[in-house]
C-alpha cells in the first residue's frame, strides 16, 4: 500500500500517454507548443511494466490522459494489456472525444470501462475558438458512439473560461435532461507558460451555480452538495444526468486526494499542481530492479506534497497542462 506522509493512500494513477494533441484548447497548451523527441517518452513495454509495479502497490485505479490519449499508435493494445493486469480494477480515459467514433468499440473491447470527454460549448464557432481548430460534430458523434459502445456513465468535462463559453454552461446543463451524462464544470487551473491568461480568466463555482440558478430556477445540490470525488454534484428537477463542479482553485479538495501521475517522459508527479517530480525513466533505462523501482515509488510517494498553492499565488511553472494531462 502506498501512503504519503499525511496518512492519505495513494492509489489512483493517471497516466499521460503522449504530450500531442489533435486540438490545442486555448487553456490547456500553447500554440507554438514544443515536442519532445520520442527517444524520451515511455515505450509501450516500459508503460506496462510501471502500471505492474503500481499494481503490486495497491494501485487499482488508473486513468489514460494526454496530450490526446487516443493519438498515441497502438492505444487500443496497450489497453488491453493494462486491462489484464491484475489488481486493476478501474481503466478509464480522459479524451477530446474527436477519434471516439472509430475508437470507442475497439477500446471498450479491449477493456476500457468508462470515458470523460471535453466538451466546452455547443456552439460550433465558439468550439472551434476555444480548440483553435476542433470540428464540434466529430465531438458529438464521438459522445455517442461512446456511448453505444457501452464507455458509461459518461461525464462531459467543460473547462470554463472568462470570455469564451460562460454563458454556455446553461445549454450544457441543458443537455442533463435527456442524457443520462454527468455534465461537469471545472474551474480553470493556471498552469506553466499560460498561467497569467488562466488566472485572469477564471470562473469561479459560486458564479456558475448563480448563472444556472438564474436560468433554471432550482439548481438541486446532491447529498448536500458534499464531495464526490472531485466534483459536487447537482441536479436539474426531473433531469436524467446530473451536473458537477469542479472547484480546484476556491474549493480545494487536496485533503482527499488519492492521486499520483504519470507523465509521457516517465516522470512521476506527486501533484497536479507542483513542480516536484521523480525521474522513473532514467533508473528504468539503466537496469535497475523491480525492487530498486519499487523502492523509489514508495519513497517517492510519502513525500507527495500536501497540497497547491493557488491561493497563495503559488503557480507550477515546469510544464503546462497538455504534458500532464489535468
Ligand atoms: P473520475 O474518475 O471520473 O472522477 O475522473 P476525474 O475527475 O478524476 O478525471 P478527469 O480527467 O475527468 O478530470 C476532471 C478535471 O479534474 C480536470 O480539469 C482535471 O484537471 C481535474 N483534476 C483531475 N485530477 C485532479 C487533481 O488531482 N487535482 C486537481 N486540482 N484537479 C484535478
Ligand atoms: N484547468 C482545468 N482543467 C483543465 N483541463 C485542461 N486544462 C485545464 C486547466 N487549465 C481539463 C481538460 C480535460 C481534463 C483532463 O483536464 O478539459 O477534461
Ligand atoms: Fe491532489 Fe495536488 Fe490535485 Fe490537490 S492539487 S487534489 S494534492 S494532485
Amino acid at each position: 500500500m502506498a501512503l504519503d506522509r499525511f496518512g492519505r493512500r495513494i492509489h489512483y494513477l493517471r497516466i499521460s500517454l503522449t504530450d500531442h494533441c489533435n486540438l490545442r484548447c486555448v487553456y490547456c497548451m500553447p500554440e507554438d507548443m514544443t515536442f519532445r523527441p520520442p527517444a524520451e517518452m515511455l515505450q509501450d513495454e516500459e508503460i506496462i511494466f510501471l502500471v505492474r509495479l503500481f499494481a503490486s502497490l495497491g494501485f487499482d485505479k488508473i486513468r489514460l490522459t494526454g496530450g490526446e490519449p487516443t493519438v498515441r499508435a497502438n492505444v487500443v493494445d496497450l489497453v488491453r494489456e493494462i486491462a489484464a493486469t491484475p489488481g486493476i480494477r478501474s481503466l478509464t480515459m480522459t479524451t477530446n472525444g474527436v477519434l471516439l467514433g472509430k475508437l470507442a468499440r475497439p477500446l471498450k473491447a479491449a477493456g476500457l470501462q468508462r470515458v470523460n470527454i471535453s466538451l466546452d460549448t455547443l456552439d460550433p464557432v465558439r468550439f472551434h475558438k476555444i480548440t483553435r481548430w476542433g470540428n464540434l460534430r466529430q465531438v458529438w458523434e464521438g459522445i455517442l458512439a461512446a456511448e453505444e459502445a457501452g464507455l458509461t456513465p459518461i461525464k462531459i468535462n467543460a473547462v470554463v473560461v472568462r470570455g469564451y463559453n460562460e454563458a454556455d454552461i446553461v445549454d450544457l446543463a441543458r443537455l442533463t435532461y435527456e442524457h443520462a451524462w454527468q455534465v461537469r464544470f471545472i474551474e480553470m487551473m493556471p498552469l506553466g507558460g499560460i498561467s497569467d491568461f488562466q488566472r485572469s480568466q477564471v470562473v469561479s463555482t459560486a458564479e456558475m451555480l448563480a448563472r444556472l440558478e438564474a436560468a433554471f430556477g432550482a439548481v438541486e445540490p446532491i447529498n448536500g452538495g458534499e464531495l464526490d470525488g472531485e466534483a459536487r454534484l447537482y441536479r436539474l428537477p426531473g433531469a436524467l444526468g446530473t451536473l458537477g463542479f469542479i472547484a480546484s482553485v476556491t474549493l480545494p479538495f487536496c485533503a482527499a486526494c488519492t492521486r499520483a501521475r504519470l507523465t509521457a517522459d516517465g516522470r512521476l508527479r506527486l501533484c497536479l499542481l507542483r513542480d516536484k517530480e521523480v525521474d522513473l525513466l532514467t533508473p528504468l533505462r539503466n537496469g535497475a530492479t523491480w525492487e530498486e523501482m519499487r523502492q523509489l515509488i514508495v519513497e517517492s510517494i510519502w513525500e507527495k506534497p500536501w497540497g497547491h498553492g493557488l491561493a497563495e499565488g503559488e503557480i507550477a511553472l515546469n510544464r503546462v497542462m497538455s504534458e500532464i494531462g489535468g
